[in-house]
């Protein structure tokens, strides 16, 4: 570990049964695109140490709901409601002197391509010492001497002689420990990892994800990892929170969401990964989310849920939509009529 890290402050003890980022009721919109809010209702909870999934198809919130926590909505965008407490305090309402300095100090991102991020004019040795001088306000001198040291410590080999290379230069794999080891700078508590490995090969892949949890267990670090990869999730995630169409449909442990799924959109993910896991060809779930985002009434899974039907329950579906009720032990909870406690309750 670099001696900046092994100096990074302590994590804080104080509340430390008080999640680190507890998102509540949020909805974000597109006020110009018709239909409802890309964003709407979510709740996510991530504690200290903790690394979570976020899963879902293409579409369902997860870059959306990341850029919000960073403060980096895109352009059209606008937070309508809910609150999003990053270590009690809401980063939604705060200004944005407050957020710029939470950005990289306590939450810091991770996208899926880490070439691009880079600055392609810039020398890779001087945007982590950058990082590192915005954050830690140490001077140039000092930054340049520990980046060495901290590009190394993300398992960059011949650390001197790649400081001095451009993003062109790096590999996708050097490019991301590149922008591990610049997010690292800030010594964050909260890591923010976007699809991190999905422009990598496999074994790179592999090795990314090592370091992430690697850096998680040194550090205490808690990591949101959004990826669509369900094998990715089953090695790496302690909890799971499934997206669709702006909300969360199942969360829990990873152990309950894989060998317990009670949302039916949670079983259909899982056969098709299970499906492209024995054939080798892509699967998806017949339908599509973008059907959801129009139905003013009821479970926005319903146009395309097996079960309603196969339970004769497609009336009650199609009135009130479900809340996320608890299904289980552990914190396990679903938004659909027909999982466990509610069929109990029936
Ligand atoms: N710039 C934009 N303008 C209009 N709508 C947008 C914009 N960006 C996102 N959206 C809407 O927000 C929804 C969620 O987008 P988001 O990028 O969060 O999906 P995602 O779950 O990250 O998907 P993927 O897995 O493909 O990355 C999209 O379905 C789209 O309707
Ligand atoms: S509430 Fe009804 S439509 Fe929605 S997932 Fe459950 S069974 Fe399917
Ligand atoms: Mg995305």
């Amino acid at each position: 570990m670099t001696k900046l890290l092994k100096q990074a402050r302590p994590r804080v003890a104080a509340h430390s049964d008080e999640p680190l980022l507890d998102i509540r009721g949020l909805r974000v919109d597109f006020p110009d695109v018709p239909g409802a809010p890309a964003i709407d209702g979510m709740d996510l909870r991530i504690n200290r140490g903790e690394i979570v999934a976020l899963v879902g198809e293409s579409g369902s919130g997860k870059s959306l709901t990341a850029l919000t926590v960073m403060g980096l909505l895109p352009p059209g965008a606008e937070v309508v409601g809910g609150e999003a407490r990053l270590q009690g305090e809401d980063v939604l309402s705060m200004g944005s002197g407050r957020r710029n300095e939470i950005r990289g100090d306590k939450v810091a991102m991770l996208f899926q391509q880490p070439k691009v991020m880079l600055d392609p004019t810039a020398r890779v040795g001087s945007q982590v010492a950058e990082s590192l001088r915005r954050h830690r306000k140490v001077g140039r001198r000092q930054a340049r001497a520990r980046v060495v040291e901290m590009l190394r410590d993300v398992g960059i080999p011949e650390p001197a002689r790649r400081a001095s290379s451009f993003a062109y230069q790096l590999s996708g794999g050097m490019a991301q420990r590149v922008m591990i080891a610049a997010a690292l700078s800030a010594d964050p508590e909260l890591l923010i990892a976007d699809e991190p490995t999905t422009a990598l090969d496999v074994t790179v892949q592999a090795q990314i994800l090592d370091l992430l949890k690697q850096k998680r267990d040194e550090l205490g670090l808690s990591i949101l990892l959004i990826t669509h990869d369900l094998g990715i999730v089953s090695t790496m995630a302690d909890r799971v929170a499934v997206m669709y169409a702006g909300r969360i449909v199942e969360n829990g442990t990873t152990k309950d969401i894989f060998d317990d799924p009670q949302h039916p959109y949670t079983q259909a993910l899982l056969k098709a990964s299970l499906l492209e896991a024995e054939r080798g060809q892509l699967f998806s779930i017949p339908g599509s989310v973008v059907q959801a985002r129009s139905l003013e009434h009821g479970c926005r899974f319903l146009p395309r849920c097996p079960v309603a039907a196969q339970l004769g329950i497609t009336d009650m579906c199609r009135g009130e939509e479900p809340t996320l009720h608890t299904c289980g032990e552990h914190e396990h909870h679903s938004r659909c009529y027909a999982s466990r406690e509610h069929a109990e309750a029936g």
